[in-house]
Order: C-alpha cells, then structure tokens, then sequence
C-alpha cells in the first residue's frame, strides 16, 4: 500500500514508522513532504521514504494520502492537489477540523474522507485512535484504514458527533495519566518517599493494574473490591477521593475540555 504523508512532524513521523515497523509498507511505499523539507528529511532518514517534489506528485504517487500538517493549513491544499486524490483515501489527523471542512477542500473526489484522533502513545505501537468516515465505508476502505491505524496501535470507529468526549479520552488521555504519575510522585515525596521511584511504582502499578483490567472479564469495580477490605488503607483512599469531590471534579474537567473541543472545531 502506498501512503503519501503531507506533513511530516511527531504525528506524522509515528504513522510512517508504525507502518514501516509492521511491515505493512515497505520504505518504497512510503512517501512524504513537509513545509521547510527539515520534518520530511527527518521522516526519510528515519523509514527510507521518498521526499516527493510537490503536494500534487505525492497525491498522484499514493493510495492513500496522510493530513499530518497543522490544522489550520487544511484551506492551503490547492484545487488542483485536491483533484489529484480522485479515487483515493485522504487521513487527516488534524485536531478539530471536521469531515465537513476536508470535503469543502477535497470535494467528492476522494473514495472516502477519515477524520482520526490518534495519541501519542502511538509513538511506542500503543496509541489508541478514534476515527470516522464521511460516507458509509466500503469493506476495502475499512480495511485499508484499520490497516493504517491499526500499526499504531488500536483502532475504534464513533460517529463524528462522539469525536469530542473521544478526543478527550483517547486524545488528551496520555497527558491525564502523565499528570496523575507527576502528582502521585510529589506527594510521594512530602511523604518522604524518593519523587523518582515514586514515579516509576506509579507507572508501573498503572500499567498493571490497566493490563489486568484490560485482559480481565471483571469490570472496574470487581476489580476495585478486590483490592478493598472493609476499614482498610484502599477503603481509607476512595473514600476520601470520593467525598473531596473526585467524582465532580472529573465531570467538570472533562465538560470543560469537550466544550473547549466543540469551540476549538467551530472556530477551525
Ligand atoms: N502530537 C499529537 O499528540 C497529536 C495528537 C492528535 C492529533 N495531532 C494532529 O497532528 C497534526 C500534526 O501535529 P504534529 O504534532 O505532528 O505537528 P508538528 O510536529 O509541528 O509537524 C507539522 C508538520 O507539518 C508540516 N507543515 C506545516 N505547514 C505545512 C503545509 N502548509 N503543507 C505541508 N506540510 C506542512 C511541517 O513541516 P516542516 O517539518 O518542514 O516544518 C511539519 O512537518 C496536527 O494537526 C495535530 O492537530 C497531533
């Protein structure tokens, strides 16, 4: 499968390489192009991609075309570039720019329009991507696309309406998780615990504990009772994080970070 990369930053760099490291495209399939060229050198010496000449000779090289510039550069593909992706499948991971947005730019050329939200775990082979078509797709386009994503890491297709609450989990996720190890590793540290192991206990107790959870047919509060005793330390913890207001400060933060989403794609 040839896929053809316009912008070739950290998003874009972790694409090509999930596809490169998975053996779903050779170097040869590959193809990118960025605004300096400095991103695009660095995505081909990275995956032995080709740099292509223009936006218009990438398209007309591909089969499937990868958004991975800035969202506010969708307006400056060209008619002509836009002409050139008849018949083919365009990806945009661009944050907040809407199905809606790419047609007006691509028209009804393409097979079919992608909207994703990847993560950055995506880096490492364990991103997790929400992602939504503009038609109805067909099993090739499916495919093709759970293809891409799929060498990232994992894939779940929303409708375009569910992309909001989806970003904030699955796109903004990593920096929550980043920050409860960050919190977890101060207080360890009022607590006389050394910040640096405290940090690394919390990593890894997530990442167990996620694990156990994901491979598990329990669900969280299964889980959660079997941790608890009646009276004890983990009783004493959710207690107080249930009665301080976890579960309300939760609920506010993410109908923050969702309006702030839905503002963000209306502005876009
Ligand atoms: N990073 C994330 O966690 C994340 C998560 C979800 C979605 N996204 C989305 O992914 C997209 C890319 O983000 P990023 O973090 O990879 O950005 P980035 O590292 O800043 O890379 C942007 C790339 O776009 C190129 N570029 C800029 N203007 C261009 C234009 N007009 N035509 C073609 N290429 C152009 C740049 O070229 P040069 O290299 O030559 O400067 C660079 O290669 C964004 O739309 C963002 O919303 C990112």
């Amino acid at each position: 499968m040839k896929v053809g990369f316009i912008g070739a930053g950290n998003m874009g760099r972790a694409i090509a390489n999930g596809l490169k490291k998975s053996g779903v495209c050779k170097s040869e399939e590959l193809f990118c192009i960025s605004a300096s060229g400095s991103g695009a050198a660095r995505m081909a010496a990275a995956t032995g991609a080709t740099v292509s000449e223009s936006k218009k000779e990438l398209i007309e090289q591909s089969d499937v075309i990868i958004l991975a510039f800035k969202p506010q550069h969708l307006e400056s593909i060209s008619e002509e570039e836009a002409n050139a992706a008849k018949g083919k499948i365009v990806i945009s991971v661009l944050a907040g720019r809407t199905l809606d947005s790419m047609k007006s730019v691509f028209g009804d050329g393409p097979s079919n329009l992608v909207r994703v939200m990847p993560n950055t775990p995506s880096q490492i082979g364990k991103g997790v991507s929400t992602f939504c078509f503009l038609k109805e797709p067909s099993d090739d386009e499916t495919s093709t696309t759970e293809t891409v994503l799929g060498s990232l890491g994992t894939a779940y297709a929303v409708e375009e309406s569910q992309l909001h609450i989806a970003t904030v989990i699955n796109g903004c996720g990593p920096a929550f998780y980043f920050r409860i190890v960050q919190l977890i590793a101060e207080i360890a540290d009022e607590h006389g615990l050394n910040k640096d192991l405290a940090a690394k206990l919390a990593c890894e107790t997530g990442i167990g504990s996620l694990e156990l959870l994901n491979q598990s047919e329990s669900d969280p509060q299964e889980l959660i009772d079997e941790v608890v005793s009646p009276n004890g330390v983990t009783h004493a913890l959710l207690t107080s994080l249930n009665t301080n207001g976890m579960p309300a400060l939760m609920r506010t933060a993410t109908k923050d970070a969702v309006d702030r989403s839905i503002e963000l794609s209306r502005k876009a």
